[in-house]
């Protein structure tokens, strides 16, 4: 970074504590200046993007160019002369970081990638009213200078246990990238529903896909027996790809195996069930199913290998999750071949077959060019296995006894993410109001809860760089409605957005609690339902 950015940077660290609560920007950036004076935006507004390979960052401009004039009142128009808004390359800055300056002249973005423009145009759209008005917006002036403070910003969505469709997800990332978060983390296989098509095993869709309940039993609450269903084909999967990769967001498929996977052996008994003899349908329960993969089976084996070849093309980002959560060994302590491959491979452990498994996968993986290799991602309970069967490079998705086992995998050189049970799971209930939906929980995880869990809290400075970051869960056992999803995502999900953007000696949850409460016009423009209570003054 050259100088002048770096002193600015300072100023603005200095500064940002006393202009926190004016300047309602979540996640709030690493410094924020404000300075006297303001910017009116003409009618139409000039503005300038510079080239850059692709065309990408005009691309970024474009995308975001309908809702920046909404927001501003006006209509913008590509400069002859001097523009207003100018996006500019500083080729100094980091490849997320940008600096946004606002002066009585115009608007300056600079950044070094077109992902930097695209968070400095986000944060842009923030400042603008978003209210119905006469004349083109005013701004204050100021200066911006921000970076995040983690690679992988993430949320997580269940679409096993309900699907919400094509524009639903469209509606999630668009969420995602209001608040500045780049890892669409997407759960596609459970054993209530298997949602994606492959194409060499089309009853995992015709038979996975369906069930005979549309909202889930659980204890004394009996299925509805109301015939519900659903998938992605592999071109609604191209779709929604592009559309996150348009909001910089990678999207992370998960296939939830050896655990987890009624649906998949209900549409296969032959190659994946521990005892093909008995029936096998399509879970109608919450809970963990017993009913997992035989992964002592070659044949279950090789469709993972399949299914893996199938996900690689459609899927361009470099890691892939593969799940190992919750997965009960009863049925392989029952079955004679996981008894013999238990033995063969010289462990006692159960959870060693899951292990065994997982690393007939990644060596089949590493039979791949370099550019189809994907790294692969555990949820955390795989450290009670021998991780010694795998490389180090895998990751581990820290969920129950989050910080411990993240601490663990770290110490093992493993790359790691948080994503804490408690309280990150943003499906659980967000109040304990009479009138908050029914959902999992207590009400414990709330905005304030969720604000003030803090990554990365006793961890070894020599271990950071293991983080790679944090994420938002969303189970959807109970949650039928994109209604019902968005009040439960929001406005949690921008908390979690904070924790992963800025600096943790920056975030405060009452500062958090103004900014996010001034947004509530966008969320209201934007038509993203949430939940009110956060909104109302005591
Ligand atoms: C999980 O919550 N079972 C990852």
């Amino acid at each position: 970074m050259r100088i002048k950015p770096l002193i600015s940077l300072m100023l603005g660290f200095i500064a940002a504590t006393a202009v926190a609560a004016t300047t309602p920007l979540v996640p709030k950036p690493a410094s924020v200046t404000e300075i006297s004076g303001e910017f009116r935006f003409s009618s139409p507004t000039t503005y300038s993007v510079p080239a850059y390979a692709g065309d990408s960052v005009a691309h970024v401009f474009n995308l975001l160019k309908a809702d920046l004039e909404k927001g501003a009142g006006t209509t913008f128009t590509p400069a002859t002369g001097k523009a207003e808004i100018n996006l500019t390359l500083n080729p100094d800055l980091g490849p997320e970081a940008y600096l946004l300056s606002i002066n009585p002249q115009g608007i300056t973005a600079a950044a070094s990638r077109p992902a930097g423009f695209f968070y400095a145009l986000q944060t842009l759209r923030q400042l603008l009213p978003f209210t119905t008005q006469t004349a083109p917006a005013t701004l204050p002036c100021l200066e911006i200078a921000d970076a995040p403070r983690f690679g992988w910003r993430g949320f997580m969505l269940d679409e096993g246990r309900h699907i919400f469709g094509k524009d639903e997800v469209k509606k999630v990332l668009d969420m995602m990238a209001a608040y500045k978060m780049n890892r669409f983390h997407w759960h596609l296989t459970e054993d209530q529903g298997w949602r994606i098509e492959i194409k060499k095993y089309p009853k995992l869709t015709e038979v996975g896909a369906q069930r005979g309940s549309k909202s889930l039993g659980w204890r004394k609450m009996e299925p509805d027996t109301v015939a519900y269903g659903g998938f992605y084909t592999q071109d609604d999967i191209r779709e929604i790809v592009a559309y996150a990769a348009d909001r910089f967001i990678e999207v992370v498929p998960e296939i939830d195996i050896p655990g987890h996977t009624q649906a998949a052996v209900a549409a296969y008994p032959e190659l994946l069930a521990c005892d093909p003899e008995n029936p096998h349908e399509v879970w109608l329960m919450q809970g963990v199913s017993p009913d997992v993969m035989n992964v002592a089976n070659p044949a279950a084996v090789q469709m993972a290998k399949d299914i893996i070849d199938e996900l690689v093309p459609l899927f361009p980002f470099p890691y892939l999750h593969l799940g190992g959560d919750e997965c009960p060994t009863d049925k392989w302590e029952a079955n004679a071949q996981c008894v013999a491959q238990l033995d063969s491979i010289g462990s006692t452990n159960f959870r060693d077959l899951q292990l065994n498994f997982y690393k007939q996968l990644n060596d089949h993986m590493a039979t791949k060019p370099e550019s189809d290799r994907r790294k692969l991602i555990f949820w955390n309970e795989v450290l009670h296995g021998n991780t010694d069967m795998l490389p180090s490079d895998i990751t581990i998705m820290a969920w129950v006894g989050a910080d411990k086992a993240a601490l663990d995998a770290a110490g093992r050189g493993m790359t790691t993410i948080l994503s804490p049970q408690i309280p990150y799971y943003i499906n659980r209930k967000q109040s304990p109001l009479a009138t908050e939906p029914v959902s999992q929980g207590a009400g414990t995880e709330t905005l304030e809860a969720v604000y003030n869990y803090v990554p990365l809290k006793n961890v070894p400075a020599n271990l950071h760089d293991k983080y790679l970051g944090v994420q938002a869960n969303f189970w959807s056992e109970y949650v039928i409605t994109p209604e019902f999803l968005e009040y439960l995502m929001m406005p949690r999900l921008a908390a979690v957005a904070e924790a992963a953007w800025t600096p943790q000696n920056l975030r405060d949850y009452s500062d958090f609690r103004t900014r996010i409460r001034a947004q509530e016009p966008m969320l209201r423009a934007r038509d993203w339902n949430f939940a009110p209570h956060e909104f109302m003054n005591e």
